[in-house]
């Protein structure tokens, strides 16, 4: 297996993209020969292709491998995984995302992966998301909220991942939406504070909120690649490299 990471989410719409693409513009800044990987993506709209999250990796990296390289399965309905699959007649298979991933591996320093959904998402039948995290043997960058409920999500998800020993590179918390008042900024601080207290993985954060992310998601990407969360996560992601090779 190759250098990278998991980039995985407590829900959907956490922030993974927007972490993974920061992640890589930071990792090419730094002169990294970065790659990309979504394996499975739903909801993907063929009238605005440059919006899915593959795309938008792949942009972030600058790279030019094949869409169907970077994410092999890819579906319309914004349903999870298997039900997205099964609705369209077709099986997600863990032996074609492994193939994929080594292919990609082959042609990159380091990879970052981008999860669907949480880490328990169902897959297949008989697999969920966390098993092929497994499979692929990559640490985890566990997204997640810094609002409330953040606490919860991210201590279900750390103890599941425990439960594999699925090492975590860290927890990286994201303001999601735009802070408005001082009771959700303590909201934030207390998150932060109890998570540190409470793990035993890095806690980052927070990232803060884009304000442009959705008129100008590259803008976004580029000012959340600045940011201190994102610059201290891609140092632990190439000392993590360094120490393995
Ligand atoms: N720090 C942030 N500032 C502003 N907007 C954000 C921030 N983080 C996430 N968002 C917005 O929240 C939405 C969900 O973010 P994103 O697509 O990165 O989540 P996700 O975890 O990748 O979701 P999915 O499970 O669908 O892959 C997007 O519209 C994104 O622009
Ligand atoms: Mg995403």
């Amino acid at each position: 297996m190759g250098n990278g990471v998991c980039v995985a989410g407590t829900d959907t719409g956490v922030g993974k993209t927007l972490v993974s693409a920061a992640l890589a513009r930071r990792l090419v800044r730094l002169g990294c020969a970065v790659g990309v990987m979504k394996p499975v993506e739903t909801g993907v709209s063929s009238a605005v292709p440059d919006q899915s999250d593959a795309a938008r990796l792949m942009a972030a990296a600058q790279v030019d491998d094949s869409l169907d390289g970077v994410s092999p399965y890819r579906f319309p309905l914004p349903l999870a995984p298997l039900s997205a699959a099964s609705a369209e007649g077709q099986r997600i298979d863990q032996d074609i995302i492994m193939d994929r991933y080594a292919q990609l591996a082959a042609r990159h320093a380091c990879l970052v992966v981008e999860g669907a959904g949480g880490v328990l998402v169902p897959m297949g039948q008989d697999w969920d998301f966390r098993d092929l995290i497994v499979r692929l043997r990559l640490p985890v960058v566990l997204v997640g909220r810094v609002g409330l409920g953040g606490i919860n999500h991210a201590l279900l998800t750390l103890e599941a991942l425990e439960h594999r020993k699925i090492p975590v590179v860290a927890l990286l918390l994201n303001e999601t939406q735009a802070p408005c008042g001082a009771v959700q900024q303590e909201q934030q601080a207390s998150t932060m504070a109890v998570l540190r207290d409470r793990v035993s993985v890095p806690v980052l954060g927070p990232l803060p909120y884009q304000s442009h992310a959705d008129c100008a998601w590259a803008d976004a990407v580029d000012a959340a690649a600045d940011s201190l969360p994102i610059r201290e996560l891609a140092g632990m992601v190439l000392t993590r490299g360094a120490e393995k090779s």
